[in-house]
């Protein structure tokens, strides 16, 4: 693999931007620069095409530059559509319509830039509500880069204590430096799928809200175990504080409706990005009326502000719009057609790794999939951390990368397979996967 080009370009960039990116988890290893995205092909500065599974950490569901939303935002800058920055416009009138129609639990929606931003607002809004202050977070859940939920993502077993907790909250371990104590004194990362620790958090601090995404999946794909997310709901409405189940991987990706659809779990309020505007910068904050309708409250106590000068930005409303009528449109069947496409992928990777005599768990949701190194599948981080092979995973990721398939060269990063995808890219990639299984096993 040539990384020529790719080196410059990094090399170049890290003169004037610290690191060399715009985000710093994009830095990889190796590290490679991408120039070109189409359906599901990636091309990087060397030349060389990969089949992706990455999907830019998740939000293309349809595929790289989708043609109806190519036509969408080419049709909106013709309009003459600015950010006109005063008044409504009907776009997001019209947006807000599409969206409520396919999230089962929302009264009423508002509209961000980022997944970051909507998290953001749904704990504000939480604690206006509630008049408290405190926030239960997942170990191994990501909810975005704000100092509310910065911590406790991937942390190691060290910096956790050394010991699995159960039925308790971890240590607090920021993901970045400069959260003020005082901020992180209010957040309580527990381990996923132990209510026990919800209930002793509850005693123990005035709890605002409980944000979790209702299937992990920063951390590949931990599953909510049977009751789990109904047992959330149970706690939320026993003791009074929101249940916000942050959808911003799971929405429009699980099913049309999120994860809250599968399970049949009504949370307070929730939070949508990526896979709604298929790679478009939009994020979104539904919910209750109740607690949405707090920013147009008369009480200037309980009033929650929501602005901000990109919120409905013309180009990712236009974006958004094409996409959710794609994904709602019978005739293209997109659900049907990820799932059939996502099974092939399992089936035949279970195949293969019964030819290679190598223990796995493929956990997989729609199109959302991860392979564990592992016998059995991991219910919380502390469980990954015991039970996957990191090595392992890490040298087969490189392997593939090395063949052209791309997934994220990180352990346990979530797989994506697109609308774009086709069975011949699928047998494709079972195909490289069994050249690089059979030279790893050698
Ligand atoms: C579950 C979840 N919530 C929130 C976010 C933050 O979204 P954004 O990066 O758009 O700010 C992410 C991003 O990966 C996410 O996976």
């Amino acid at each position: 693999m040539k990384l020529t080009k790719s080196k410059k370009i990094l090399k170049d960039n890290a003169k004037l931007i610290p690191g060399g990116v715009a985000s710093i988890n994009r830095l990889t290893d190796p590290p490679l620069c991408f120039v070109k995205a189409k359906g599901a092909n990636l091309w990087d500065a060397d030349g060389q095409k990969y089949i992706d599974y990455h999907a830019g950490f998740a939000p293309h569901l349809l595929g790289f530059c989708d043609k109806d939303q190519e036509k969408a935002v080419k049709q909106c800058m013709a309009n003459q559509q600015a950010l006109f920055g005063s008044g409504a416009t009907k776009d997001e009138g019209e947006l807000a319509k599409l969206f409520l129609k396919c999230i089962p639990y929302a009264d009423k929606v508002q509209f961000t830039n980022t997944g970051s931003e909507a998290t953001a607002q749904a704990i504000r809004v939480a604690r206006a509500a509630t008049g408290r202050e405190h926030l239960i977070v997942m170990q191994g859940g990501y909810n975005g880069q704000h100092n509310a939920v910065s911590a406790n993502l991937m942390t190691d077993q060290k910096s956790l204590g050394g010991k699995q907790v159960v039925g308790d909250e971890y240590p607090l371990v920021p993901i970045t430096a400069g959260i003020p104590k005082s901020e992180q004194a209010l957040m309580h990362a527990i381990p996923f799928n132990d209510l026990k620790a919800v209930e002793k958090m509850v005693k123990k601090y005035k709890i605002a809200a409980l944000i979790t995404e209702p299937v992990l999946q920063n951390i590949g794909i931990v599953k909510p175990q049977p009751g789990y997310l109904e047992g959330l709901r149970k706690l939320a409405d026993k003791h009074g504080f929101l249940l916000i189940f942050d959808e911003v991987k799971t929405g429009f990706r699980a099913s049309l409706g999120g994860y809250q659809k599968i399970a049949k779990v009504a949370p307070d309020l929730s939070t949508f990005g990526k896979a709604f505007a298929n790679g478009f910068p939009i994020g979104a904050m539904a919910g209750k009326k109740e607690y949405m309708d707090l920013a147009i409250s008369n009480d200037p106590k309980k009033r929650v502000l929501i602005a901000g000068t990109y919120n409905c930005h013309p180009i990712p409303v236009a974006a958004a719009i094409a996409c959710l009528k794609k994904l709602q449109s019978k005739k293209l069947g997109v659900f049907k057609r990820l799932e059939q496409l996502a099974k092939r992928l399992e089936k035949g990777q279970k195949a293969l790794f019964k030819k290679y005599k190598i223990d796995v768990c493929i956990e997989r949701v729609g199109s959302a999939h991860c392979v564990y190194f592992c016998k059995k599948a991991p219910c919380n981080w502390w469980e990954v951390l015991e039970r996957h092979d990191f090595a392992f995973d890490k040298a087969y990721r490189l392997a593939l990368i090395e063949e052209g398939i791309y997934n994220f060269p990180v352990p346990c990063k979530q797989g994506s397979i697109s609308f774009a995808h086709t069975e011949k890219d699928i047998d494709k990639t079972l195909k490289i996967m069994d050249k690089v299984l059979a030279k790893l096993t050698r």
